[in-house]
């Protein structure tokens, strides 16, 4: 039976034609015979409050923000979450009573994938590839579940950066090591999981890999958060060296999840949102 008050979602950002989280929402409702829908919105910087306050006074129930919007967008709302507040970025809008709130569902996402395919995070050893937003989400969230993180970023500073604010806001200590061969080499021999979070490998340029193919050992669990292409060149490289991997679908996948769970209080049906992407990607 069809849901009598049919809600409406979306993306917001810019560009977002080739997003498949309309894709992967639509086909959640349609499964639990909901009748909402999820489009995607390019919308200018300068547009981005009257957008907003459009949808308040809409019948829209929630937005997902991507790029360049996530840290942006804070101004425009009423509220933040916890998670939000600390990564300082927002990737779920909730609209309710004409109240707009903010929360962070990609380090979640991260983690939950980690935990799908098997992983512990709590003790763990973790290196981050990269220092940008998804790695900041990322970061705050392993670190709250107890993993003991190291952070490598080819521009340092921002590495630093993330480092300091994740000892103040948290009180924990962060590794900080150099984006060169030798540093990650040393360092993988102490690490338990390596999260790709640079756009390194991604379509069209899907030959590269962010770290030489000798320096990953056995031991070690690789995940990419890159979906597009979903083995990326790491990954391949990754699995040759005979580690066990995760694709970024996973993360994609648990993070749209948590905002629907945010939404709509519902448990969303994981198998079928990656099998549409999947699909899609092949
Ligand atoms: P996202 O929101 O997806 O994390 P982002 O904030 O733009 O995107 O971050 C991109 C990350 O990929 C950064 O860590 C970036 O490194 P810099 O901080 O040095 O820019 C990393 N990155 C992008 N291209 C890279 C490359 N060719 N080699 C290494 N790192 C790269």
């Amino acid at each position: 039976m069809m849901e009598e008050n049919p809600k409406l979602f979306g993306l917001v950002g810019h560009p977002v034609q080739h997003s498949l989280s309309p894709l992967m929402h639509n086909a959640v409702f349609k499964k639990l015979g909901l009748n909402h829908s999820y489009s995607a919105f390019d919308i200018k910087k300068d547009d981005l409050g009257v957008f907003l306050d459009r949808c308040r006074d809409g019948n829209f129930l929630g937005l997902n923000i991507t790029i360049p919007y996530k840290v942006d967008v804070i101004r425009y709302l009423d509220s933040l979450d916890e998670k939000a507040k600390l990564v300082n970025a927002v990737n779920t809008i909730k609209f309710e009573d004409k109240i707009i709130s903010g929360y962070n569902t990609d380090g979640l996402g991260c983690v939950r994938a980690l935990e799908e395919a098997g992983e512990k995070i709590k003790g763990k050893r973790i290196l981050i590839l990269g220092a940008g937003g998804a790695a900041r989400a990322i970061a705050f969230q392993c670190s709250l579940e107890g993993a003991e993180l190291v952070i490598s970023n080819r521009t340092m500073e921002k590495a630093m950066k993330l480092s300091k604010e994740i000892r103040e806001k948290l009180g924990k200590r962060t590794l900080v090591v150099n984006f060169s061969e030798s540093s990650i080499r040393e360092i993988i021999s102490t690490t338990d999981i390596l999260i790709n979070t640079t756009s390194v490998g991604m379509h069209p340029k899907v030959r590269r890999s962010p770290i030489a193919t000798d320096v990953l050992d056995p031991e070690l669990t690789v995940m990419d958060i890159v979906y597009n292409p979903i083995e990326t060149q790491l990954l391949k490289n990754a699995k040759r060296a005979g580690c066990k991997t995760i694709d970024g679908i996973g993360m994609l996948v648990h993070q749209g999840a948590e905002s629907l769970r945010i939404w709509l209080d519902i448990k969303a049906p994981i198998d079928v949102m990656r099998r549409v992407i999947v699909e899609k990607l092949k």
